[in-house]
């Protein structure tokens, strides 16, 4: 059971509600696999994803999230809607409420979008990532991609590569590990790594040995170079030959270390070839695990709506005191 109509951050769930994902989400893929296991439980649902920014595995699995649970799924196609008449956030999200859809899934480039729509429609919504902010689904999947392997988050270590400045995949990871009691290292050149980053509880280096020093979990980050101004490093085969993953230093992590990336995967940059296709790579069963979670999501939000009448008084609007209550409780 989820606590708020909407999922916008990981910093708004508590331990007990990322697990309870993580749980729903291992019977959900039993029934990615198998046909017969699948049942219609969210028909009569309607789910309309907003995608403001591009994407291939997120649209695509809350897509086939949806499907697999029978709720039907429209997304809006920005590029062709009446955003391009000038339309807001807000009148569209009001205008899509008014035809019924209970859930709404927004990418946006500017960060606190996801929060906006949720506090003026209401349907629940989920945050498919917003700017620099938050991407909690990607985060969920990749906790439960690492509890499958270890069972376990306490005392794990955790070293996150790449460009953690203009990371939305780091920041939601930072605040699900941190609460499930593992231990997070971000490293990265110093132009792409935020000292700041330290008072959510990571710790930061530039050593890329340093923080791959006996890891349990090694995750590369892409180089967002839609986000950069420019002149953060001086190119992409420099910055492959200092933070670039490849065997001999993924030999400093423990030898039963998985690697993960959230993907789209520059190949060679980020990770060789020989690693994204290697044996400790779960890459692939991530998107997998991007299906199952999504499911897990929305059925857990749609159980929530069933329970519960929505009504504005009723639920618990974004960035509302419940919410800063778990912020404060788990992240201090
Ligand atoms: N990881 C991720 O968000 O990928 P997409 O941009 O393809 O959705």
């Amino acid at each position: 059971m989820l606590e708020n109509k909407d999922l916008l951050g990981i910093r708004y769930l508590s331990p007990f509600e990322i697990l309870s994902i993580i749980h729903t989400a291992e019977k959900m893929k039993l029934k990615i696999d198998n046909k017969k296991l699948r049942e219609n439980i969210l028909e009569n649902y309607n789910i309309v994803t907003l995608f403001y920014e591009n994407s291939t595995r997120t649209k695509m699995s809350f897509s086939m999230a949806g499907k697999y649970l029978g709720a039907k799924v429209t997304d809006l196609g920005v590029a062709t809607s009446s955003v391009n008449k000038g339309e807001s956030l807000i009148d569209t999200g009001i205008t899509l409420d008014q035809m019924g859809f209970d859930i709404m899934v927004i990418r946006h480039s500017m960060s606190g979008t996801a929060n906006l729509l949720a506090r003026n429609v209401k349907a629940s919504v989920i945050n498919a990532g917003d700017g620099i902010n938050e991407h909690p689904t990607q985060a969920l999947l990749d906790l439960f991609t690492i509890y499958e392997k270890k069972k376990n988050f306490q005392d794990l270590k955790v070293a996150i590569i790449g460009d953690i400045v203009h990371s939305r995949v780091a920041r939601s990871n930072i605040f699900g590990l941190k609460k499930l009691g593992a231990e997070v290292v971000v490293c990265g050149p110093a132009t792409l790594v935020d000292k700041n980053i330290e008072c959510l509880g990571a710790k930061v280096t530039t050593d890329i040995k340093e923080a791959l020093k006996d890891a349990d979990v090694v995750m590369g980050l892409r180089i967002q170079l839609e986000r950069q101004k420019g002149g953060l490093f001086p190119d992409l085969r420099e910055y492959s030959q200092t933070f670039g993953v490849n065997k001999e230093l993924m030999q400093y992590a423990k030898e039963d270390a998985i690697l993960l990336h959230p993907g789209p995967v520059n190949r060679g940059v980020e990770l060789t070839t020989e690693l994204i296709d290697g044996e400790q790579s779960l890459i692939h069963e991530q998107v997998k695990n991007g299906v199952a979670v999504r499911m897990a999501i929305i059925d857990l939000l749609m159980e929530r709506r069933k329970k519960d009448e929505v009504t504005d008084t009723k639920w618990p609007a974004s960035g509302s005191l419940v919410q800063d209550g778990w912020e404060k409780r788990y992240i201090g």
